[in-house]
């Protein structure tokens, strides 16, 4: 009897399955359309976001007043701002500081260029501003090449089902609502023509970038349009490298670029202040800055700001702390690839405070992303009905390993999934 009754339920579940199966098969093949005159493609179309400095920035001016006799005041055309090199080199480096560098004000809330400087983002959609990120001296920014040129050589076409969504990434979310609305755009335009959902493949900060942006899209959605996210060097709850940049500026080991110099403009790109480490991560009582007078945890970021001489900087943080600090779930399926094993600075000791060069605590992580951001995937197991799995990249740097053949590998794997 009893034998029989589960068998029947057996039965009943599995034909409820099938009807299931038929009705989402259904529903997607009516809302994602192909047909025997126009086929779906056999490729999961690609959308790449960059990370901080992951893409081209350009920039025209007209300008009632420059820093130096050097510095062009008005150019016809737009100009490559970032990367650039030959505007980093000394006394340049003036002229760029004072171009790139962004105006908070604290009544707006808002950041702005300076008066006659007119920035944009140039390449929305295509990929070639974000592969090398120096147009003139190729192979000097490598960034996406190798990524983008292996799914090239499996057959995508760069531009048309592999695109890219560059941004300006000096900017949070909060400031960049124009670029949500493009990029829903663009994945809906992509799954309309391949006739299948988007993956989604980021670096870096454009990771809490798409976080962001899936947190604000309703399910059905990202049910429609989103394959799956590829999640590359992730700083999901922030990195302690900002804290030194607000500081005392970092030249990233460039000796001609004095770093309290480069720190005015650092200063100015409300992203670094997004992602100082986050208090739902960081244990309350770790040390991140050591100063003479005090010593600094992510409780104590209102006067970290005050004493640096920047207190418009805690106005900035209390703009973008919020806007992912409770790490909701994506709700999409996920791969979660982060390196290890790569000294990562964790704690910075400062004998002159904030003007010194402090010395450096390393943990571990990728050398930028501490890995207990970057692991931060692990959250949403469970927490999710979608997939999500962290993939470690032992000795991958967080820039090299977008150009270790591990991690091509990987997404063409995950990419050719059935
Ligand atoms: C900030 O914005 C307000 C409102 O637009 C404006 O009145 C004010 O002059 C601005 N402040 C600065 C310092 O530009
Ligand atoms: C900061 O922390 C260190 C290590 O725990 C301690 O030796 C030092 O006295 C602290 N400094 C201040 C100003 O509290
Ligand atoms: C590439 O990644 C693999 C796997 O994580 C690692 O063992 C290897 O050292 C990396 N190669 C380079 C050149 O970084």
């Amino acid at each position: 009897m009893e034998m029989v009754s589960s068998h029947n339920l057996l039965l009943k579940v599995l034909q409820l399955f099938v009807l299931l199966a038929g009705l989402t098969s259904y529903t997607e093949g009516r809302s994602l359309k192909c047909s025997s005159a126009k086929p779906c493609s056999d490729r999961t179309p690609v959308i790449i976001i960059p990370g901080d400095l992951g893409n081209q920035l350009e920039a025209k001016l007209d300008k009632p007043s420059v820093v130096h006799y050097i510095c062009y005041k008005k150019t016809n055309e737009y100009f490559t701002l970032w990367l650039n090199l030959e505007l980093l080199v000394p006394v340049a480096i003036d002229c760029w500081i004072d171009n790139i560098r962004l105006i908070y004000n604290c009544t707006t809330r808002t950041s702005e260029a300076p008066v006659g400087v007119e920035i944009r983002v140039p390449g929305f959609g295509k990929t070639d501003t974000l592969e090398y990120l120096d147009p003139s001296k190729r192979g000097v920014g490598m960034y996406f090449f190798a990524i983008v040129q292996g799914l090239v050589n499996d057959g995508y076409v760069r531009g048309d089902d592999i695109r890219g969504a560059p941004y300006d990434w000096r900017k949070a979310p909060n400031e960049n609502k124009a670029y949500f609305l493009a990029l829903q755009q663009m994945i809906e335009e992509m799954a309309h023509k391949a006739g299948r959902p988007v993956a989604l493949i980021a670096h870096s900060m454009g990771n809490v970038y798409t976080l962001y942006f899936l947190n604000q899209q309703p399910q059905a959605w990202k049910d429609k349009y989103i394959e799956t996210f590829i999640s590359l060097g992730p700083p999901w709850a922030g990195v302690a490298k900002t804290l030194r940049v607000v500081a005392s500026g970092d030249n990233n080991q460039i000796p001609v670029i004095s770093s309290l110099k480069i720190r005015q403009q650092q200063r100015t790109a409300v992203s670094t202040i997004w992602l100082f480490p986050n208090a739902n991560t960081w244990p309350a009582d770790q040390v991140l800055i050591q100063a003479p007078t005090a010593n600094y945890t992510v409780q104590d970021y209102q006067r970290f700001f005050q004493d640096v001489g920047f207190p418009d900087g805690w106005e900035m943080r209390k703009d973008t702390e919020p806007l992912v600090s409770a790490l909701e779930p994506p709700r999409v399926s996920m791969h979660c690839l982060y390196g290890s094993g790569v000294p990562t600075p964790e704690l910075y000791r400062y004998t002159t405070f904030p003007d010194g060069e402090p010395a450096v605590t390393y943990g571990d992580g990728d050398g930028t992303v501490n890995l207990r951001s970057a692991t931060q995937c692990k959250r949403w197991v469970g927490k999710q009905t979608q997939p999500v799995k962290l993939v470690e990249l032992p000795e991958n740097e967080h820039v090299n390993m977008l150009l270790n053949q591990t991690t091509v590998a990987y997404i063409k794997a995950v990419l050719n999934q059935p």
